[in-house]
């Protein structure tokens, strides 16, 4: 079924293996050869896989112009688990990337029905952890942009009911704000296109946020005025909507091109050369040129009740303004990958992929490799008890999370109101 994948569902029991063979997502490490040097997440297995990674990884490499976006729901307030994307990006930005952050707040109040009010108060913790982060670039609330309306009305020409209820499981009874939130994200992730000019556009996300980029990727290219396609011995230049005059002024573009009805014929071109080209063209007749975007998936952090991090289940999580004495029971009573009794433990071992906590310490809390390697070891040969590796770890948090706040309060005044 197509809506296997569904962004509002609690249910984080999705089979990597299944993304890459029935989602056509791929792996990312084949992706990555072009990066200068591989941040963590993705040397660890967080990053899991892509779509179109490459022409972000060949635009960091070149350093040619490339955006970065992601968006939060400000439904409740931000945690741990969303610290991924937000380094995500703030990593990309350090790449050279332009950076965007949107508040979904469209999405919270027409999906979990969070008054515009909490919105906003929600959404500047977002924005606060952020810069904490050293974020720089825009950011925005989705109902406060005018011009990311506009272009989320223009998007909606390009998709239907049947589409929806294929992609997201829609039916009859589901209320028109929630669609509307959906085309309101596919505008998001196409908006840096609008607001600065057509780049390769990497939206970091975890895996549940899939059918909304399969979507845009879809309008993205039925919003372009053209196709173009490496045929044997020559390029293709199709219209698909372009008015007449921008099918002339490609024709004109490239001497010794052949105009068809509707298309026209390049040869002795690199197929990139011409797709440049005619995106030029087609901005100058007023189109939007876009390349279609690209995307990461990241796993998900377990919550420490096991599950998924969510602020539904207050044990789950770690909020970045909890008293330190709150954070240290919470990880105290996380759930562990150890065994029933000491002597076992000794004997087998702790399973530490199974442990929240170990995977709280290669999400976040272990920078260093060799570091988390040494934990891991020690764990998988009995020579630690989860006691005392708990205990370690909740230090840890407490640190991160003493700093992070300090980060938070120098960033403030970067907030607007
Ligand atoms: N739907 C996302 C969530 O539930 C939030 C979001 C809105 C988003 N717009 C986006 C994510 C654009 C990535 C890109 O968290
Ligand atoms: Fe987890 Fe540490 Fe116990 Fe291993 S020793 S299972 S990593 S708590």
């Amino acid at each position: 079924m197509a809506h296997e994948i569904n962004p509002w569902s609690n249910n984080q029991t999705i089979d990597v293996e299944k993304l890459f063979s029935e989602f056509g997502i791929e792996p990312i490490t084949p992706a990555l050869a072009d990066l200068p040097h591989i941040p963590y997440f993705m040397r660890r297995g967080i990053v899991v896989g892509h779509r179109d990674y490459r022409q972000i990884a060949s635009a960091i490499k070149n350093q040619t112009p490339f955006h970065i976006l992601t968006g939060f729901m400000p439904s409740g307030h931000p945690h741990l688990g969303h610290l991924m994307v937000m380094k995500e990006v703030v990593w990309h930005v350090q790449q050279g990337g332009n950076g965007y952050v949107t508040i979904a707040d469209r999405e919270a109040h027409a999906v979990r029905g969070t008054s515009w009010e909490k919105c906003r108060e929600f959404g500047k913790e977002y924005l606060a952890c952020l810069y904490a982060l050293g974020f720089e670039g825009t950011t925005y609330y989705q109902s406060r942009n005018e011009r990311l309306k506009d272009l989320a009305f223009e998007a909606a020409t390009k998709v239907n009911f049947s589409e929806l209820s294929a992609i997201y499981g829609f039916s009859p009874e589901t209320d028109l704000a929630h669609a509307e939130s959906v085309i309101t994200q596919v505008a998001d992730i196409l908006y840096p296109q609008v607001d600065r000019a057509p780049a390769p556009t990497l939206v970091p996300v975890g895996i549940d946020q899939d059918p909304h980029i399969r979507l845009t990727r879809g309008v993205a290219h039925k919003m372009r005025m053209f196709t173009v396609e490496e045929r044997e011995g020559y390029v293709s230049v199709r219209s698909k909507n372009a008015p007449e005059a921008a099918l002339a002024a490609v024709h004109k573009a490239f001497a010794g091109s052949k105009k068809y009805e509707g298309h026209v014929d390049i040869r002795g071109m690199a197929c990139a050369d011409v797709s440049r080209k005619v995106r030029e063209i087609e901005l100058a007749h007023g189109g939007f040129g876009f390349f279609t975007p690209s995307s990461t998936y990241h796993i998900f952090m377990p919550g420490l009740t096991g599950g998924k991090m969510s602020s539904s289940i207050p044990e789950s999580i770690i909020g970045f303004f909890e008293p330190e004495a709150t954070v240290k029971k919470k990880v105290m009573s996380g759930i562990t990958g150890g065994r029933m009794t000491l002597e076992e433990q000794k004997r087998l071992g702790g399973e530490p992929d199974k442990c929240s906590l170990y995977l709280l310490n290669l999400f976040h809390m272990v920078t260093d490799d060799s570091e988390l390697s040494r934990i891991r070891q020690k764990c998988m040969q009995g020579e630690i008890t989860c006691g005392q590796c708990k205990k370690e770890t909740a230090e840890r948090v407490v640190v991160f999370l003493k700093d992070f706040r300090e980060k938070m309060d120098t960033a403030a005044d970067r907030i607007g109101a």
